[in-house]
């Protein structure tokens, strides 16, 4: 695990918003806490995840690592197994953000992230995986097709008990409508294609739903937004959650006249507390051979209900972990 990457910056997604919209959300600390749980119960059964060695982890578009840094140690715990993470992201300053965070863990052995395509054919270094993660990052397919393509190869390259776990916003709630009316993407809801790739493939899916929020600590900065420049000190941070609400640049908003109805569909989305949800869905795909097993399904499925109702217990405990924008 020695390769170095090419350094130069190849994503059109901003870190600086998104930054912003980690530390105005729980999402990533409730994210964590649920595919913590998930997996805990899953492996509690005995029959994913269960080999000897290294556990190798691929998470294209890892962002800055947050996420999979945070439930890293429980799946340590959980499996007995050190990780080895593997990560194809296009954006260089979040790819060396992650690298830093998560070879600074104690249970991971290896990162090795290239700063990269993760939906160009020659992505995936890894020869096999135990386990793969693709969290939020289906949005930036450039075609529908190819959410069938990586799923397909995603399948071939898990060992025999692995699992895939995709995470993305449920489809027709807040964020797919921002995305659908403000950002160019061709894919703002990519939960039923994972779905129909997978029944392509005729592999059961599993699926849970949570919900993060994001929270504006004062919502009248977003009216404060609309006559005043974003690049102010007091009011960036904001103008940039909004941005990565909406998964296009302030200035391309501006250029193209949606800024103001931007704010004012954010604003008049929240509660009364400053917060917008955004429910997200956890599809979990189990590896070919062990769906092919008819029982290990059926006691997998259980655990999954299981682990839905405990959920609520879980978005209550990080109601606080929200921070002020
Ligand atoms: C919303 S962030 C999610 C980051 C992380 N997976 C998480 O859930 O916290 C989207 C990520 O997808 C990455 N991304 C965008 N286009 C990509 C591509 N073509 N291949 C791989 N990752 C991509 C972005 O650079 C960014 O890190």
């Amino acid at each position: 695990m020695t390769k170095e990457p090419v350094e130069h910056d190849q994503s059109p997604f901003d870190p600086a918003a998104f930054q912003a919209f980690e530390a105005a959300s729980n999402d990533k600390a409730l994210t964590a806490a649920v595919l913590a749980r998930l997996l805990d119960q899953a492996i509690g059964t005995g029959l994913v995840l269960t080999g000897k060695g290294s556990l190798d982890f691929y998470v294209p578009g890892i962002g800055d690592g947050l996420q999979t840094g945070d439930y890293a140690q429980q799946l340590h715990k959980a499996t007995g197994r050190r990780l080895r993470i593997w990560s194809d992201e296009p954006s260089a300053e979040l790819a060396a953000q992650a690298r830093l965070r998560l070879s600074a863990l104690s249970c991971v052995d290896g990162v090795e992230i290239t700063v990269g395509d993760a939906f160009a054919p020659t992505a995936f270094a890894a020869p096999r995986v135990d386990l793969a993660e693709l969290s939020h990052m289906l949005y930036y397919v450039p075609e529908r097709a190819t959410v069938s393509r990586l799923v397909t190869t995603i399948a071939q390259r898990l060992s025999p008990n692995g699992l895939a776990l995709f995470i993305h916003d449920t489809p027709d709630t807040h964020f797919t409508e921002l995305l659908t009316r403000y950002s160019p993407l061709v894919l703002p809801d990519p939960v039923p294609a994972i779905a129909e790739a997978a029944a392509a493939l005729s592999l059961p899916l599993f699926c849970l739903n949570f919900t993060p929020h994001v929270r504006f600590e004062d919502p009248g900065l977003l009216d404060q937004l609309r006559q005043k420049e974003p690049d102010e000190p007091e009011l960036l941070n904001t103008a940039r959650v909004v941005s990565c609400l909406c998964q296009r640049g302030i200035a391309e908003l501006r250029r193209l006249g949606l800024w103001e109805e931007a704010l004012r569909d954010v604003r008049r989305r929240l509660d009364p507390e400053g917060r917008l949800p955004i429910p997200a869905t956890v599809q979990m795909m189990p590896a070919p051979a062990l769906a092919a097993d008819g029982q290990a399904i059926d006691r997998l499925g259980k655990t999954i209900i299981q682990t839905a109702s405990q959920l609520r217990e879980l978005e209550q405990q990080s109601r606080d972990f929200n921070s002020p924008t």
